[in-house]
């Protein structure tokens, strides 16, 4: 497995790997990884990748200024093994100083109705953060497949939208959300729960799996009471058309139903898309 740290090398090499006629596969992420990320080396297998590049950068530009950045967990050394055992075949570790100019000012913006809205209207500018950072990977490496997980839908439903506007050259794929058995979504952030907390997150995945297809309202009020009831503080509870997330009324096919809730100091989110 090759490891980069410089863009222009990383660049170059995918553009050789291209050239030779392999197929390329990029995987963001932000490191501290765990199963969840490790099913998108192994959905970039599946589909074929000859070259699996995983990108372990924690984005400064996607944090706000309250927000976790100086606290994200960081472990380059069990990262690295991980994507080696998992088929990676490159990681690129670049720093926020070879990823950011000192006076970059060029931004990629979802100027519509998908980022004011759920972890958007939440945490402003995290979105411009995440596709910018998201474009200059595509630059960088430029994949023939790109793998995100459903784990952030709304960040997917946004990728998908940047690369359909701005005609990235890159299938995006997004896999399922990974769980442990009790039912809670993997996350790097897991790993600040006590516990307790741990315990109480249990509510989330619980209440998706409860939902039914009917009328939301009634559905809500019974989230919410349960997300409290476990000292949960709800951020939000909605139930959204998962092509262009706007709010609906009853759940049906296409809809997802995305929560947000502080456990403790941790914010946590899952969803559930109707099929
Ligand atoms: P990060 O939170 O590290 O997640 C990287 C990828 O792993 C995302 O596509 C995310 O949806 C996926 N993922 C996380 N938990 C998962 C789980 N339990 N099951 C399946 N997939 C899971 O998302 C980011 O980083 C960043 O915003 C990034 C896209 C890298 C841009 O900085």
């Amino acid at each position: 497995m090759r490891t980069f740290s410089d863009p222009q090398k990383l660049q170059r090499w995918c553009a050789s790997v291209r050239e030779s006629g392999r197929k390329v596969a990029l995987v963001p992420t932000m490191g501290a990884l765990h199963d969840g990320h490790l099913s998108l080396i192994a959905a970039a297998k599946k589909a074929g990748a000859d070259e699996i590049v995983v990108s372990i950068f924690v984005n400064p530009t996607q944090f706000g200024p309250n927000e976790d950045y100086a606290k994200y967990p960081r472990d380059a050394k069990a990262d690295s093994s991980k994507c080696r055992r998992a088929g990676a075949t490159a990681v690129f570790f670049p720093t926020p100083d070879n990823m950011y100019a000192a006076d970059h000012s060029v931004w990629v913006v979802e100027d519509g109705d998908l980022s004011d809205c759920l972890c958007g209207a939440r945490r402003p500018g995290h979105f411009r953060g995440v596709c910018t950072v998201v474009a200059k990977l595509f630059n960088l490496v430029h994949p023939h497949v790109a793998v995100f997980g459903q784990k952030d839908f709304q960040q997917a439903t946004i990728i998908r939208r940047m690369v359909r506007d701005l005609n990235f050259d890159v299938e995006v794929l997004v896999a399922p959300i990974v769980r442990e058995s009790s039912g809670l979504a993997l996350s790097s952030r897991n790993a600040y729960l006590s516990e307790e907390e741990k315990a109480n997150a249990l509510a989330l995945s619980q209440s998706l799996a409860g939902l039914k297809a009917g009328p939301w309202a009634v559905q809500r009020r019974r989230i919410v009471k349960c997300l409290e009831k476990r000292g949960l503080k709800v951020d939000y509870v909605e139930a959204v058309d998962s092509r262009n997330l706007r709010p609906v009324k009853a759940i049906k096919s296409g809809t997802a139903v995305l929560l947000a809730v502080y456990d403790g100091k941790t914010r946590l989110i899952d969803n559930r898309v109707f099929r």
